[in-house]
């Protein structure tokens, strides 16, 4: 029996993640890549030839027909891109198309206006900083699917061919399971910018500093994996060392009140969790007396 014949996919933002996705699906054959819309005919042309596949198009109104089509726009654009979009799509198709976002923030119904089109949302939990090396390494991540049954149903095949696995949330669900992957993932790079702006004032060069923290950093998001936090959790606070945290939090003060904040709000996170895994009360009420210290 010949292969089935891939649907039809316009890409409306073919940035980051979706000339990614693109070029995946167009590898593996999933879909069949019809139209690419950007901001500018330019960059629609670069990531034509990123994906290897498809036609740019100056315009919405200039994309082919298409059975599925992914708006990949930044958050904000998404719902004003389906406002404009909805009245371009047919009516008269016995089988409506399907549009749908990568957001994690937003749920599928910014997408309200392309009705009767079936909608949903499909948030990969990946990083796409740099499409290239996506292409290597997309390949197990999980999907986030949320929206009208029969268009999750089709995305998760398209996922599950690249090799993913998925999810399937309400829309109710979504900010706070966003809101996880945004702590874990965003603000461990900002979190690394912090650590190395201490680094920094310690007359510590980036490079020096990036070499010395890269094993131990990798080696804590293993422990993490393999033995949850409460047992990762090393250092002054799973120690108790209440007089090592204050004299940090002053030399962090003096440096810059940013770090300080920082550091003050995540030791008394570290202090909830170290008192989950043996930390004692009085232990706990030393170091917390000492990060609820307003800087002097
Ligand atoms: N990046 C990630 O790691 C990641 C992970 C999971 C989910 N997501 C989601 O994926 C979506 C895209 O994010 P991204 O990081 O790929 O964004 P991005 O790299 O900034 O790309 C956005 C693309 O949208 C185009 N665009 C903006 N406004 C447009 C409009 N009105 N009409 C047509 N095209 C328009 C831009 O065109 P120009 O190139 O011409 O400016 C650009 O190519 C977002 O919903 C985001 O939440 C991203």
């Amino acid at each position: 029996m010949p292969p089935p014949i891939p649907l039809s996919l316009n890409i409306v933002g073919a940035g980051r993640l979706g000339k990614t996705l693109g070029r995946l699906w167009h590898r593996r054959h999933s879909f069949e890549i019809s139209g690419i819309c950007n901001q500018t005919l330019q960059s629609a042309r670069a990531a034509q030839t990123f994906i290897g596949a498809g036609e740019a198009c100056a315009s919405l109104a200039d994309l082919p027909a298409a059975d599925c089509w992914l708006i990949a726009t930044a958050d904000d654009q998404i719902e004003d891109v389906a406002r404009q979009l909805g009245p371009l799509l047919p009516t008269d198709r016995t089988t409506p198309p399907m549009v749908f976002h990568c957001s994690g923030a937003l749920p599928a119904a910014a997408l309200a206006d392309c009705a009767p089109a079936q909608i949903a949302s499909a948030h990969p939990v990946h990083s796409f900083a740099e499409p290239a090396q996506s292409l290597e390494t997309f390949t197990g991540s999980t999907v986030a699917l949320e929206g009208d049954s029969g268009a999750c149903e089709q995305l998760r095949q398209a996922f599950v061919q690249l090799g993913c696995k998925t999810l399937t949330l309400t829309a109710p669900q979504k900010v706070l399971y966003h809101s996880g992957s945004v702590i874990a993932c965003n603000y461990l790079t900002a979190l690394m910018d912090l650590s190395l702006q201490a680094f920094s004032g310690a007359g510590i060069d980036e490079k020096t500093a990036r070499e010395l923290l890269e094993p131990i950093v990798l080696q804590t998001a293993r422990n993490n994996f393999a033995l949850g936090p409460g047992r990762a959790l090393t250092g002054p606070i799973a120690r108790g060392d209440s007089e090592t945290v204050r004299k940090q939090l002053d030399a962090l003060t003096a440096l810059r009140p940013l770090l300080a904040d920082n550091y003050r709000a995540l030791g008394l996170a570290a202090v909830d969790l170290a008192q989950r895994t043996g930390l004692t009360n009085a232990q706990a009420q030393r170091l917390q007396a000492v990060l609820n210290q307003p800087s002097k």
